[in-house]
C-alpha cells in the first residue's frame, strides 16, 4: 500500500537501543557495576568473552551518535538508563557525572528535534541489589520506586515518554537453567513467580514515582512476544491465532502475553495462573492488584517473531524463513500483534523493538549491503502500516538498532545495526538500509 496515505499526526519513527549493550565506560565515572557487568567477566558465560566494557563506546561518542539519528530522520530515540551508572549501590547515594551523561544526551536529542524515549530497566540489575537478592527482594518494587523518582526528578523537565521495565519476559529466562541472561542462575518456578509478582509491583511504583515528579507523562511496559499469525482470515482461523497469541500454557513464563500484561491493563493474572501455579504463586493481594493496574498510556510492544496457523491451530509443516538466529521471519506479525493487542488491552500501542540480526561486514567498496534487512523493514512496517490504516491506533515504530551491538550472551556476532560498528576502530558507517530507513521515513512524512 502507499504510505503517503497514512494519517500523519502522532507517528513516530525512531530508533532504539539499550545501555548496556552500547555505552561502554563500564567502570568509569563513579559507575557501579551491573549483572551484566559481573556476569560478561565469568569465564564461557558469553561468546568469545564479549563483554559491556566498551562495546559501541556511545558513552564517549553519544553526540556523534545523535547526529547520524538526525541525519536519518527519525523523530524518536529509545534508549535505556543504566541504573547503577546513576545510583551505584542502587539505591542511596546519586552518581552526579552518570547523570550528567543522560542529562546532555537528552539535550543533544532535543536539540536535534528527536524526543527521548527512556526505558528505566533494560535488564542490567545494580550488583549490589542482585547481592540482596535482586527481584525475590520484597524490597525491590520499593527500590524501584527510589530509581524512578529521581529519573523524574532529573529528566522529567524534558522526557515525556517512559518505558518501565523492557521485556519482563527475559529477565526471567536469565532465572533458568540454560538461560544466557544474567544472571543465567536456575532458579525454582517459585522463586520466578514471586519475582514476576516483584517485577510487575515494581512496575506499578515505577508508573506512580513517575506520575508524582512528571506532570504529563507517558508511560508503558515494553513486553516482547511471538505472533501467530492467521494463514487466511477466516473467522475461525483468526480466532485459533487470537486463542494462541493470549494462551496461558503451563510452564510457560516466558513466552506468555497475558501473564506480563493481564495484570497490567485487566486488573489480574489470568485465571490460568491460579490452576497452573495452586500453592507456588506468591500471595497476590487486591492492593498488589491495584498497584500492578494504575493506569498507563501506550501499550508498547517489541515484536521480532510471526509464525503462521492454519485452521486446526497448527504451524504448517513448511520451511519458514529464518534470519542467523533461527528466528521466523514473518512480516505479517506486524499487522496481526497490534491488532491482537489493541482488540484486548484497547491502548495506542507502539511498536518499541523489530530488528533484523545479520553477519553485516564491510565490502569492497567500504560500505555495508544489506538488503535482507531493507526488506526486512519494508515487508514489516508495510504490515504494520495496513493495521494502522484499518483503525488499529499505532503511534510509532521503533527500529533495533541504531547501531551493531553487544548482542547480550551471544557477544558481537549478531548485528542489528542501521550502523555498522567496527568494534576495533569503534568507526560507524552506515548500511544501506540506513539510507533505505531514511528513504522510508521521507515517504511518509511527503504531503
Ligand atoms: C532486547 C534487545 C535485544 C534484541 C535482539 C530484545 O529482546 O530487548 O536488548 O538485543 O531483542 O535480541
Amino acid at each position: 500500500m502507499n504510505t503517503n496515505q497514512l494519517p500523519k499526526e502522532e507517528f513516530v519513527f525512531g530508533v532504539a537501543s539499550a545501555a548496556f549493550q552500547i555505552e561502554g565506560a563500564a567502570r568509569e565515572d563513579g559507575k557501579g557495576e551491573s549483572i551484566w557487568d559481573v556476569m560478561t567477566h565469568e569465564p564461557g558465560k558469553t561468546k568469545r568473552g564479549n563483554t559491556g566494557d566498551i562495546t559501541c563506546d556511545h558513552y564517549h561518542r553519544y553526540r556523534e551518535d545523535v547526529r547520524l539519528m538526525a541525519q536519518l530522520g527519525v523523530t524518536g530515540y529509545r534508549f535505556s538508563v543504566s541504573w547503577s551508572r546513576v545510583l551505584p549501590n542502587g539505591t542511596g547515594e546519586v552518581n552526579r557525572a552518570g547523570i550528567d551523561f543522560y542529562s546532555n544526551l537528552i539535550d543533544e536529542l532535543l536539540q536535534n528535534g528527536i524526543q527521548p524515549y527512556l526505558t528505566l530497566y533494560h535488564w542490567d540489575l545494580p550488583q549490589k541489589l542482585f547481592e540482596k537478592g535482586g527481584w525475590l527482594n520484597p524490597d525491590a518494587p520499593e527500590w524501584f520506586y527510589e530509581y524512578a523518582r529521581l529519573i523524574g526528578q532529573r529528566f522529567g523537565d524534558r522526557v515525556r515518554y517512559f518505558i518501565t521495565l523492557n521485556e519482563p519476559n527475559n529477565v526471567i529466562e536469565g532465572m533458568t537453567q540454560g538461560g544466557g541472561n544474567a544472571p543465567a542462575l536456575a532458579y525454582t518456578v517459585k522463586d520466578r513467580l514471586t519475582a514476576i509478582h516483584n517485577l510487575l509491583k515494581a512496575h506499578g511504583r515505577a508508573v506512580q514515582a513517575l506520575r508524582e515528579t512528571v506532570p504529563g507523562a507517558l508511560i508503558g511496559m515494553a513486553p516482547c512476544s511471538a505472533v501467530p499469525c492467521p494463514i487466511d482470515t477466516d473467522l475461525e482461523t483468526v480466532e485459533q491465532a487470537r486463542k494462541r497469541y493470549f494462551a496461558t500454557a503451563p510452564n510457560d513464563l516466558l513466552g506468555s502475553v497475558t501473564l506480563y500484561s493481564d495484570p497490567i491493563f485487566l486488573g489480574d493474572y489470568p485465571k490460568e495462573y491460579y490452576e497452573y501455579y495452586r500453592g507456588l504463586h506468591p500471595e497476590i493481594t487486591p492492593e498488589d492488584r491495584k498497584l500492578i493496574s494504575t493506569p498507563v498510556d501506550f501499550c508498547y510492544q517489541n515484536i521480532y517473531v510471526g509464525f503462521p496457523l492454519d485452521r486446526d491451530g497448527k504451524v504448517p509443516d513448511i520451511a519458514l524463513p529464518e534470519n542467523m538466529l533461527s528466528w521466523p521471519i514473518w512480516p505479517e506479525a506486524l499487522y496481526w500483534g497490534p491488532k491482537f493487542l489493541y482488540e484486548r488491552y484497547q491502548k495506542p500501542i507502539i511498536i518499541t523493538e523489530n530488528g533484523l540480526p545479520n553477519a553485516d561486514n564491510l565490502c569492497k567498496d567500504a560500505k555495508a549491503h544489506d538488503p535482507e534487512r531493507i526488506d526486512f523493514v519494508r515487508r514489516y512496517t508495510q504490515q504494520l502500516f495496513l493495521a494502522r490504516a484499518e483503525g488499529v491506533d499505532i503511534r510509532g515504530y521503533f527500529y533495533w538498532s541504531i547501531l551493531d551491538n553487544l548482542e547480550w550472551e551471544l557477544g558481537f556476532g549478531p548485528r542489528f545495526g542501521l550502523i555498522h560498528v567496527d568494534f576495533h576502530t569503534l568507526k560507524r558507517t552506515p548500511k544501506d538500509s540506513y539510507y533505505d530507513y531514511q528513504k522510508l521515513i521521507q515517504e511518509y512524512r511527503k504531503p
